[in-house]
């Protein structure tokens, strides 16, 4: 059995444990691994590594992925998905590990009869059906080392710091990130954000005698009305390029309370360097279940963790609907807002 992998959509840390973890179980099963280049590109180029012992060694506590990836829309051309159906066949099954746009492509030629496993991945831990994807835990624990080193600097200058988190559907990674580090106020695209409610919480707080706030915010966050933050660019996907939420908030902030606000935009920091121990052995598992997925024939299935168990589920249902904060959660951030 000859299976091919491929690593599509934004980085993060932990893919390398899931390529060692689908490399290092497949080839004890007898099976022949390769690793496509660059996402769904690799595919379309038949641009490809062998993988063996050797490739994976050394590589669980890197981040990125060894594979690099590209966020390629093979469906966009008609011509590339030709080639790609063609390449396809040197192959008994391919392992896609990505968010939902590449696991939306993966479910698509999984109905067209190819035989995909999905590997659930995104750091902003929007994707259905799975309880966290890796990459996720080490973007929290950067941000809450951030918003610890942001605290002393704002208490010293009694200013406001707005820290602008990446999530650009969905607001996990600024509500953790913002409830571990202690934010004021989170602010995430699932709640639009009040500015009138902001204002006064930070001026209430500030009366209180803490001269000093931490508002977290996510990239995809909106105003109450009619904001327009967006560019136009899209990517392959049709994805807007985010960003420009927390610059435009400082100024809000500091215009209506007169208190002094600096903005910190995170970026792809919490998108590099080492994977924490969390996601190294979620990669792990779920790079283990992958193969056994293939071994097991279980196709159009993807690896996903529920509760304490590395479970299969369909990919299908996988991508239907992005996984959001509700609002049980928002409450217990909202506890200590103010
Ligand atoms: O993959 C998710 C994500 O990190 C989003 O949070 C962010 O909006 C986007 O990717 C950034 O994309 P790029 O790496 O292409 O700038």
């Amino acid at each position: 059995m000859k299976i091919g992998m491929l690593t599509g959509g934004g980085d993060c840390p932990g893919l390398n444990a899931v390529i060692r973890a689908i490399t290092r179980k497949g080839l004890q099963k007898g099976f022949e691994i390769i690793g496509f280049r660059d996402g769904w590109q690799g595919l379309i180029k038949n641009n490809f590594i062998n993988l063996d012992l050797n490739s994976v060694s050394g590589i669980l506590p890197r981040g990125g992925t060894i594979l690099g990836t590209s966020r390629t829309n093979p469906y966009k051309n008609e011509e590339d998905i030709k080639k790609l159906r063609r390449n396809l066949q040197s192959i008994d099954a391919l392992i896609a590990i990505g968010g939902e746009d590449t696991l939306g492509v993966a479910s698509k030629l999984f109905k067209e009869g190819i035989n995909v496993i999905g590997v659930p991945k995104t750091i902003d831990n929007d994707l259905s059906c799975t309880d966290y994807t890796f990459g996720f835990d080490t973007a929290v624990n950067i941000v809450t080392k951030a918003i610890d080193r942001l605290h002393t600097t704002a208490e010293s200058h009694h200013r406001v710091m707005v820290i602008e988190v990446m999530g650009r559907h969905s607001g996990w990674i600024a509500i953790e990130g913002g409830i571990a580090g202690g934010a004021d106020i989170i602010l995430i695209p699932e709640f639009p954000i009040d500015i009138e409610k902001v204002n006064l919480l930070i001026k209430k707080r500030h009366l209180r005698g803490r001269n000093f706030s931490i508002v977290v915010v996510a990239e995809g966050a909106k105003f109450k009305g009619d904001f327009a933050l967006q560019e136009d660019e899209r990517d392959a996907f049709g994805h807007v390029h985010l960003g420009g939420i927390g610059d435009i908030l400082a100024k809000e902030i500091e215009k209506k309370t007169g208190f002094e606000t600096r903005v910190v935009v995170l970026g792809h920091l919490q998108r590099g360097g080492v994977p924490s121990a969390f996601d190294r052995v979620l990669g792990t598992r779920l790079g283990i279940k992958a193969v056994e997925l293939v071994e097991e024939r279980r196709f159009g299935q993807m690896a996903a963790l529920q509760g304490n168990k590395i479970v299969s589920v369909s990919l299908e249902d996988a991508v239907g609907t992005l996984k959001i904060v509700d609002e049980e959660f928002y409450k217990i951030a909202e506890v200590f807002f103010g």
